[in-house]
């Protein structure tokens, strides 16, 4: 028996950052997010005696094979399977390096839900893979559909809660140009790091409290096809993330200088006419939004900054499923 998914990874244009139910893995926020194409997760499941995952080739034990057998329980258990699960031999792969900043575990655990549940046969229906995906990585909920999707935030208790896709890919052909600031891994992982400054930032009650109507603009900006609308909401929901970020304690700095070097360039270039606008994860890269006839200037105008490793383009690409089933 082997069953095989790709799914890719997403970049939120409206962010998640902090959590309602850390049990439940609730968002605290509502989010909406673009699905790439192009970058893929490929993800094997195979008949085995005990669980076990090869990430990229390598072998690993502990958390991570911790996390895969959790999800492949949730899935036995969600579709009310009597008896013992059968184990699976996991075999994952990304065609893109995990140290871009793309967050990879959403690709990750989007395309394990579609691969365990054909292994496992449990036909679980898109939604309620998307809900358990969300309980282990909430961005990973988002990556089973394609194009821009949303993410509610989560009411105590939820015991539902499934991103929901808002349009497809060929909705807006809009471009992401990634740019590489440093080619380490991050320090501060995005659950520590928000579970730190929903304990500890004066200004986490802030950011909870604005999210909701920058999500919103967000979400008008897409639907009407509106790029000059979408600049502002974008760019303040992840500073604005950041901020609450910051003023954690210890403080969050998930920047370096090149970031803020990117940051100002992508303000000149849209000084200038250019439809250029940045978010920023938890981490140093910047990604830049833009549309097709400005892709190759942004990408030309990162690539000369000094500090800018390399550029990464994606545009909006579909969602996590199946590609081999038997
Ligand atoms: O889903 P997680 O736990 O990897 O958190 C994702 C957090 C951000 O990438 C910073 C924002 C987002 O909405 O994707």
């Amino acid at each position: 028996m082997s069953h095989v998914a790709v799914a890719h990874p997403n970049i939120a244009l409206a962010k998640y950052w902090g959590k309602r139910d850390r049990g439940r893995n609730l968002p605290a926020v509502p989010s909406l997010s673009v699905t790439l194409g192009g970058m893929t997760t490929t993800t094997r499941l195979t008949t085995a005696d005990v669980d076990a995952l090869w990430l990229d080739g390598t072998e690993r034990a502990g958390r991570p094979l911790e996390r895969v057998s959790a999800m492949l329980d949730l899935l036995w258990s969600e579709a009310a399977r009597a008896g013992a699960r059968p184990r699976a031999c996991v075999e994952s792969r990304n065609d893109f390096p995990t140290a871009a900043g793309l967050a990879s575990s959403a690709s990750a655990f989007a395309a394990l839900a579609v691969a365990g549940d054909g292994f496992l046969g449990t036909a679980l229906g898109v939604e309620r893979l998307s809900c358990i995906a969300r309980r282990v990585s909430a961005s990973a909920g988002r990556s089973l559909f394609g194009g821009f999707v949303e993410l509610p935030a989560g009411a105590p208790g939820d015991a539902h809660l499934p991103a929901a896709p808002l349009a497809p890919p060929e909705h807006w052909d809009l471009r992401l140009v990634v740019a590489v600031t440093t080619e380490g891994a991050k320090d501060v992982g995005s659950t520590e790091g928000m579970n730190r400054t929903t304990e500890t930032s004066p200004f986490y009650a802030a950011w909870v409290d604005a999210a909701p109507a920058l999500a919103r603009r967000v979400r008008e900006a897409v639907v009407a096809r509106d790029f000059e609308a979408l600049v502002a909401p974008v760019e303040q929901s992840a500073l604005a993330m950041h901020a609450s970020a910051i003023a954690a304690d210890p403080g969050l700095l998930y920047w370096n200088g090149t970031t803020v070097e990117v940051l100002r360039a992508v303000r000149r270039l849209r000084a200038g006419g250019v439809p250029a606008c940045f978010t920023i994860d938890a981490g140093p890269h910047v990604k830049v939004l833009t549309l097709p006839e400005a892709e190759g200037e942004v990408t030309r105008a990162m690539s000369e900054l000094p500090g800018v490793l390399r550029t990464i383009s994606a545009r909006p690409g579909g969602g996590a499923r199946l590609v081999e089933a038997g």
